[in-house]
């Protein structure tokens, strides 16, 4: 199937009541998994960038900044190891599968589609379109909003973890080339942070689409990032 067949806004009749496999289970996986790493990293990460106030007594006793940040890189590796998997899905896995990773920038259709979400979403259009993967407006959100920070988060995080770990350690040797763009370590401080809100707006407003189009679109939505299945549902149902 082409992206363009997977955009099948003028199929609409075609597809009423019909049942097709969409996300395949590594995708869905993934996306579980990095769901809930990005919640632990956020919350996590907020504690690091605004620590809680220190405890008296005992530092043995008080390890809790300690538990905090290992959660941090432990979450950060799954997600790493995860974002590595995703992107080898990308090459073998259906074509809804690449969608995060590209706009078809040269697309007339894409874009005259695009315009549709746009005013199906701002209450302006009457009527939804269907789509089997991704609706044009989220594959553009996706790409600035989500892939792309994502990688900016594993590269400079691990980038930060290899200054703990050493000048001598294997991070160091993958990671440690980000100094010699930015030697400041305070600034890859900085950007790493506000990478985390860019992660969080797009988390937010993907929910309330989620939700909002399981409820308005007649297709079935949440369920398919469980079952794999997008449900294009009969007009009476
Ligand atoms: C940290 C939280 C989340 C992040 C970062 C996130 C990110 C993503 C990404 C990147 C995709 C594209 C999947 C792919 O092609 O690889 C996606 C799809 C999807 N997500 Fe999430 N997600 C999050 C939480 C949620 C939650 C809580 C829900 C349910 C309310 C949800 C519902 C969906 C649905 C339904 C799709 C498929 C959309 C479609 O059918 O086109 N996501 N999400
Ligand atoms: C979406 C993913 C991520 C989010 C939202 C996130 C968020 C954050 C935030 C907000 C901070 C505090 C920055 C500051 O103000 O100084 C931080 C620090 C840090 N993060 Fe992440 N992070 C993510 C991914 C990662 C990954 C993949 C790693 C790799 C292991 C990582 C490693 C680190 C390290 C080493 C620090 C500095 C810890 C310290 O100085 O004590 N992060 N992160």
């Amino acid at each position: 199937m082409t992206i363009h067949e997977s955009i099948a806004a003028d199929g609409e009749d075609a597809v009423q009541g019909q049942n097709v496999y969409v996300y395949e289970a590594p995708v869905r996986i993934w996306h579980w998994v990095n769901a809930f790493s990005i919640l632990t990293l956020a919350l996590t990460g907020y504690f690091i960038g605004s620590p809680l106030p220190s405890v008296p007594g005992e530092a043995s006793a008080n390890f809790l900044m300690g538990y905090i940040r290992f959660m941090h890189f432990a979450a950060g590796q799954v997600l790493a190891v995860f974002l590595i998997l995703r992107l080898y899905w990308a090459f073998v896995g259906n074509v809804h599968a690449r969608q995060i990773f590209y706009v078809p920038f040269w697309s007339g259709r894409f874009w005259k589609e695009w315009l549709h979400e746009v005013r199906w979403y701002t209450f302006l259009a009457r009527q939804p379109k269907k789509y089997v993967g991704h609706n044009p407006l989220a594959q553009l959100a996706m790409l600035p909003m989500f892939t792309l920070p994502l990688f900016f988060m594993v590269i400079t995080g691990f980038a930060l973890y290899s200054e703990g770990a050493g000048r001598d350690s294997l991070e160091y040797a993958l990671f440690g080339w980000v100094f010699s763009i930015w030697p400041n370590s305070q600034d890859i401080h900085t950007f790493h942070h506000l990478g985390m809100w860019v992660i969080l707006v797009f988390v937010m407003v993907h929910i309330y689409v989620a939700v909002r189009e399981d409820i308005m679109c007649r297709q079935s939505i949440i369920s398919s990032m469980i079952s794999g299945e997008r449900l294009f549902k009969d007009r009476e149902d």
